[in-house]
């Protein structure tokens, strides 16, 4: 950091620069910002780095990486400014003028949060983004399996720069391409080889964080329990990451993917019914998800269960395996691809065949919806009977989706406080229920009302006391932390379903590293409340 001398021309000149851009109020917070942040950065900070509400690419730019609309609609309050560092040393100055200018700030990464933490506030106003876009440098070293990763990189970028050093080495985070590495980490990040190795969370070595003094701390300064509380502890409470240094994965040069549909008339309920008891228990090589949509129309409407899957190895293994543990399934040599990891991933991410892996390096999303997530793990079978149900409840929706990832494996070796994220061993598989829709006019509403009555009729065949839900599929429906309370009992709710036992811990490392919540949201983690002089000491 450099203090310069300079500090009353720098706000002189950048005040008038900034007045004569636009005189309105709605300048004043990037009025004392922008020269707070030219003293505190080590660069001189361009003013093409902000993005106000006046800049006809604003909500160009504040759309850029949002992947949830429901979010960007006009009635939702937008930032004052999106604020885009160039270097560390910018992120470490928004973080130290918005603490000393009384600025509330939210950190966006890959924009991907489900309920638009990162871009949209229910609760805070005024508030203004630093979006990590920038920042998103990533750097390999296959001598020692192991890879810094900025936080703006998204898994697509990592995943790209990891083969392309090494056809036999990878990284077990998300199926998505696009989530941004910062954000997604702190959660957790599943995807197809968590059977195998586990989450993204669990394969961190090291971390770059920006704490609420502006320092930045690594693995070493910041100490095993922040350590362990960013990874799973959900995005936004403990500090901004700047990097994460993850633990690449050994992957065979050849593996094999495959997707295999069933319709209710192709006895596709037995089919699932069997799934849910196998799926945790197979090989650890093979993750079989099972992609759940109603199709067709009139009366050729049904449920189609799609069993979309990577397999680390060759098909003939493959073939073995589900013969032996899963025949019902009925896979056949023709249903199954063999390829590389890399192309595996532009696979399960949804890329038509034969699209080049270059395309992730575009960091761009394939869709973007209106949408509303829950999330639930689940411990029983669910009974066909139940099943049925669920399938009238489905049929009810214009354009629900549902996706069943299995667990086992590696999850249950891991244990419940290795790290906070919390759900191991025991768990069969989660679900994640989605309803999405396209026009802005929708009613929003009779969506948001079908999907919590989906999630009452599911209560009985899931986890219960708490029933656990991802924190990475964020759900403003289990509770929020409102702005002016302290209240440590209001997040319970939500707390426990995300982080179990680990949510206690979690707030003591909260009320040590950030005791007045300057890094907060609707679900961040609160500190305890500070203590106040007991009556009888006032004497
Ligand atoms: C289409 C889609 C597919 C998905 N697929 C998967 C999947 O396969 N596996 C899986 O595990 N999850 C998946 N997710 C969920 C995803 O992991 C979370 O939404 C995750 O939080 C996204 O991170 P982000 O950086 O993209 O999002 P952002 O919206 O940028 O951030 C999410 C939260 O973290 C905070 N945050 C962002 N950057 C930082 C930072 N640098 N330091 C501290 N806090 C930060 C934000 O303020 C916000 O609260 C998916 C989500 C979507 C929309
Ligand atoms: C926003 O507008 C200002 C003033 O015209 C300009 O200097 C700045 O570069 C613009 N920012 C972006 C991101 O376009
Ligand atoms: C469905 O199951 C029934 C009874 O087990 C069987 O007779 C029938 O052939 C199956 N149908 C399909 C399409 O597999
Ligand atoms: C919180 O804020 C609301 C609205 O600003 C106010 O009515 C309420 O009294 C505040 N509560 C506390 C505990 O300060």
């Amino acid at each position: 950091m450099i203090f310069s001398s300079n500090y009353n021309i720098l706000l002189i000149l950048s005040s008038v620069l900034l007045l004569s851009v636009s005189g309105t109020s709605s300048v004043s917070i990037l009025d004392n910002f922008f020269p707070c942040l030219s003293v505190y950065s080590q660069h001189s900070v361009p003013f093409s780095a902000f993005c106000t509400q006046k800049n006809t690419s604003f909500s160009s730019v504040l759309q850029s990486s949002a992947q949830n609309l429901r979010y960007l609609k006009p009635s939702v309050t937008k930032p004052e400014f999106i604020f885009t560092p160039l270097d560390e040393s910018q992120v470490q100055a928004s973080v130290i003028c918005s603490k000393e200018l009384g600025i509330h700030l939210r950190v966006r990464s890959g924009g991907h949060d489900y309920e638009g933490l990162s871009y949209a506030s229910e609760i805070e106003t005024p508030f203004i983004i630093v979006d990590l876009a920038k920042l998103r440098s990533i750097t390999v070293s296959i001598d020692d399996n192991s890879a810094w990763v900025q936080a703006g990189a998204t898994t697509g970028e990592l995943y790209y720069r990891i083969a392309e050093k090494s056809k036999i080495h990878g990284f077990p985070a998300g199926l998505c391409s696009s989530l941004g590495i910062g954000g997604h980490i702190t959660g957790g990040a599943y995807g197809t080889m968590m059977r195998k190795y586990g989450l993204g969370a669990d394969n961190v070595i090291d971390a770059r964080i920006i704490d609420v003094t502006g320092r930045v701390l690594d693995r070493a300064s910041m100490g095993e329990d922040l350590f362990w509380a960013i990874r799973g502890g959900g995005g936004a409470s403990f500090g901004i990451i700047l990097s994460w240094k993850i633990r690449l994965v050994p992957v065979p040069e050849t593996v094999t993917v495959f997707t295999v549909s069933r319709t209710l008339e192709q006895n596709g309920t037995k089919l699932l019914h069997k799934w849910q008891q196998v799926a945790d228990k197979i090989d650890e090589n093979l993750f079989i998800r099972v992609i759940i949509q109603v199709t067709g129309t009139g009366k050729q409407k049904t449920i189609t269960t799609s069993y979309n899957a990577l397999f680390l190895g060759s098909v003939q293994r493959l073939l073995q395996i589900t013969q032996d543990s899963f025949p019902e399934l009925g896979l056949t040599r023709k249903d199954c691809i063999e390829t590389s990891w890399i192309k595996s991933v532009l696979y399960i991410a949804g890329y038509p065949t034969n699209t080049p892996p270059e395309i992730l390096l575009q960091g761009k999303s394939l869709f973007k919806n209106y949408f509303k997530a829950k999330s639930d793990f689940v411990k029983e079978p669910i009974p066909e009977t139940a099943l049925e149900g669920l399938w009238e409840r489905l049929m009810e929706e214009d354009s629900p989706l549902m996706i069943l990832n299995p667990y086992g494996g590696m999850m249950s070796k891991i244990s419940e406080s290795e790290i906070a994220f919390p759900h191991r061993k025991g768990t069969l598989f989660m679900i994640q229920y989605l309803t999405l829709w396209q026009d802005i006019n929708e009613d929003e509403t009779k969506h948001m009302e079908w999907i919590r009555r989906l999630y009452n009729y599911m209560g009985p065949y899931v986890s219960m006391f708490p029933r656990g839900a991802y924190v990475n599929y964020r759900d403003l429906d289990l509770g929020m932390t409102k702005k002016n309370e302290t209240s440590f009992i209001k997040a319970i709710g939500w707390g426990s379903r995300y982080f179990k036992d680990n949510f206690e811990r979690l707030v003591t490392v909260k009320t040590r590293v950030d005791p007045d919540n300057f890094f907060r949201h609707e679900q961040s983690i609160p500190p305890l409340p500070i203590e106040s002089e007991p009556e009888y000491c006032v004497a």
